[in-house]
């Protein structure tokens, strides 16, 4: 493609970007992966280490339940860490850390390694095997990341449920995995406040009979309930003798499962997708390494949550494939002033930023002085994720942050794809608002109802038409719901619930999820989720939720509540909900508006019609009504 004749609006990477870069021509890489789609990810996984090599790079025989580097006996914990201990990168920061209230840790790989050694033995003697699963419920501190990679060095399955998430979401999550052991921060620094971690906990641990060990990590040192023959401090087992450095550490087969991520989907309860340590590890290593370009002097920030994928992939896991010094910051970007990430970035001198719409939106409102009081001088590359980038946010980002010489990767993924699938490399010309094309070698379109490619620049669904490594390989204990979710709509296309455009150049454009599922805040959320915990109140007979444009959120909830009979309708009571659903769900689940109604649309099957609700909410044209009840 001549890059002169890009339409739209285009910005080019600089001559500088260009001479940065270590991919110098997409085309070119591109080209390499479609001509030769298993060598080109091959040669990437001989860049890592294996206990024994694989004998094929992808296993389709019992498709779609694909299978990556069959025969490969490996761990990816090993590529973090053990591997650059014997480097040059043995002393260099793996990590560092601030905490919202100015505390601050750093780790090298050798400290890192050396903590992940001590906690995996700990985990051990308190009888966490092979393949047991192990929740982790803990805010953005070091020790999220140690636990993780400690359960994933001995074979473990690391469950991690976001630290915004609550009692139900918390308890329904144990139970589904069966964990026996949880790890848990006694609180969180939040905006100047403690998220109360280990009461949510606790509370949680009534409704689930599964965890037999509570390792409390202390991060804010308030009292907390300790319950005898339960509850242990981390710090305390770290210091035992059982903690030693040896270097306990399973050796792997390719698919064996390294997480569960549990995420929402279109009906019922969250389903747990499952990565595993092969494919998962050369994905992201790879993904990372080109989409962010990771030199050896890098710093790098990933400004997400370890509790979601965009953690797991490109704070925990990538970065430390990579060698690179990841940064994490525990807190708000506003707190105490609208300047901290912008401090944070001049203090530690960050080179990337990777961060959300809703985020750059938010800062964006408290103006560009705030941005201007600090030197940015040492960003290179920016990066966005998690909800399409409306072009006034991407120019704010670009401009006033990036000072316009830092391009934007726009990166578009999901917790079931695990590495970045739609992407730019620093050296692709970019359009704001949209993520350009899909990473070397993955074919993905645009289709409409039948499957079939619709014209240019036409909404369609988005699908994914080649396997990846780190992709999905089931939905946990449940791969009737793996088929019939990802893999039924259209034979042999992945249906990622997203619709999108694709433009005369290739460039993809993402419209929004056409599932039930809704982006706040770039979080993900199911309508069932917010619309169970409603009617878990005992004032509500039935409820419905939505999501409708916000400013800053990108979408926010609605919710409309038919009351019990003989309930009173009042002010009050549509705070006890929205609160209700807070501590059922998370803040982050907290509807913005409940409106009480008689009754709901729904379609004689007896499904609540979101979009007949939606178009009423936006005063327009409900459309095809023909389904409809009532
Ligand atoms: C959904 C997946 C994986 C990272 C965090 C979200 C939306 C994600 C983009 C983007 C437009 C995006 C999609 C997708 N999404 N990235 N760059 N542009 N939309 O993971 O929670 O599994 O959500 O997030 O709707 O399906 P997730």
């Amino acid at each position: 493609m001549l890059n002169s004749k890009l339409n739209g609006e285009v910005y080019f990477p600089s001559a500088e970007v260009l001479k940065n870069a270590t991919i110098k021509d997409w085309e070119q890489l591109n080209k390499k992966a479609l001509d030769n789609y298993e060598e080109f990810w091959s040669e990437l996984a001989s860049e890592l280490h294996w206990f024994k090599k694989w004998d094929r790079v992808i296993e389709d025989s019992e498709k779609p339940f694909y299978k990556w580097f069959t025969g490969g006996k490996t761990n990816i914990v090993y590529n973090c860490l053990d591997v650059h201990v014997n480097t040059h990168r043995r002393n260099k920061l793996a990590l560092i850390w601030e905490g919202e209230n100015g505390d601050s840790k750093t780790f090298s790989y050798y400290a890192l390694h050396r903590e992940t050694c001590k906690f995996a033995n700990v985990l051990k003697s308190m009888g966490v095997q092979k393949g047991d699963r192990v929740t982790i419920y803990m805010g953005r501190v070091p020790e999220i990341v140690i636990a993780m990679l400690a359960c994933a060095r001995i074979g473990a399955v690391h469950s991690v449920v976001y630290g915004g998430f609550s009692v139900e979401s918390l308890a329904e999550r144990i139970e589904d995995s069966n964990s026996k052991v949880l790890i848990v921060a006694d609180g969180a620094y939040q905006r100047g406040k403690i998220v109360q971690l280990k009461q949510i906990a606790d509370e949680a641990l009534q409704r689930c009979g599964t965890v037999e060990h509570v390792l409390v990590v202390k991060r804010t040192g308030q009292e907390i309930n300790m319950e005898s023959g339960r509850d242990m401090w981390y710090h305390e087992l770290m210091n035992l003798p059982i903690a030693i450095q040896n270097n306990t550490l399973e050796e792997v087969d390719s698919e064996y499962p390294l997480f569960i991520l549990y995420t929402s989907g279109t009906t019922g309860k969250p389903k747990a997708i499952l990565h595993t340590h092969g494919g998962y590890m050369v994905g992201i290593y790879a993904t990372l390494k080109y989409v962010f370009d990771i030199h050896d002097d890098d710093r790098y920030w990933c400004a997400a949550d370890p509790g979601w994928i965009t953690g797991h992939s490109y704070i925990v896991y990538g970065p430390l494939l990579n060698g690179a010094t990841s940064f994490m910051y525990e807190g708000a970007p506003n707190f105490p002033y609208p300047n901290r990430w912008w401090q944070i970035i001049e203090k530690y001198g960050i080179n990337i930023l990777y961060t959300a719409p809703t985020a750059i939106r938010g800062l964006m409102r408290f103006g560009e002085a705030w941005v201007n009081r600090h030197n940015l001088s040492s960003l290179r590359l920016l990066g966005t994720v998690g909800e399409p980038i409306n072009p006034e946010a991407w120019k704010w980002y670009y401009n006033v942050v990036g000072k316009g010489k830092c391009p934007i990767m726009d990166t578009w993924w999901q917790t079931e794809t695990g590495m970045f699938m739609i992407t730019p490399m620093p050296c692709v010309p970019l359009k704001p608002g949209s993520g350009s094309r899909p990473f070397p070698g993955i074919v993905m379109d645009v289709v409409d109802e039948k499957g079939n490619s619709v014209q240019a620049n036409e909404e369609g669904y988005l699908v994914i038409k080649t396997p990846w490594p780190a992709m999905i390989r089931t939905v946990w204990k449940d791969s009737e719901r793996y088929i019939s979710q990802y893999w039924s709509r259209y034979p042999g296309m992945y249906l990622t619930g997203d619709s999108a455009r694709k433009d005369e150049d290739g460039y993809f454009w993402i419209i929004g999820r056409v599932d039930d599922v809704i982006k706040v805040s770039g979080y993900r959320l199911g309508t069932a989720e917010i619309e169970s915990a409603l009617v878990s109140h005992n004032t509500v007979a039935e409820a419905a939720a939505i999501g409708l444009p916000h400013e800053v959120k990108g979408n926010a909830i609605y919710a409309y509540v038919i009351l019990r009979t003989g309930v009173e309708k009042s002010p009050a009571l549509i705070d006890e909900l929205r609160q209700h659903v807070s501590h059922e769900v998370g803040p982050i689940a907290k509807p913005e508006h409940i409106e009480f109604v008689d009754a709901l649309p729904k379609t004689r099957s007896g499904k609540i019609m979101r979009r007949v609700l939606k178009a009423k909410a936006l005063g327009q044209d409900p459309g095809n009504l023909s389904t409809l009840e009532e």
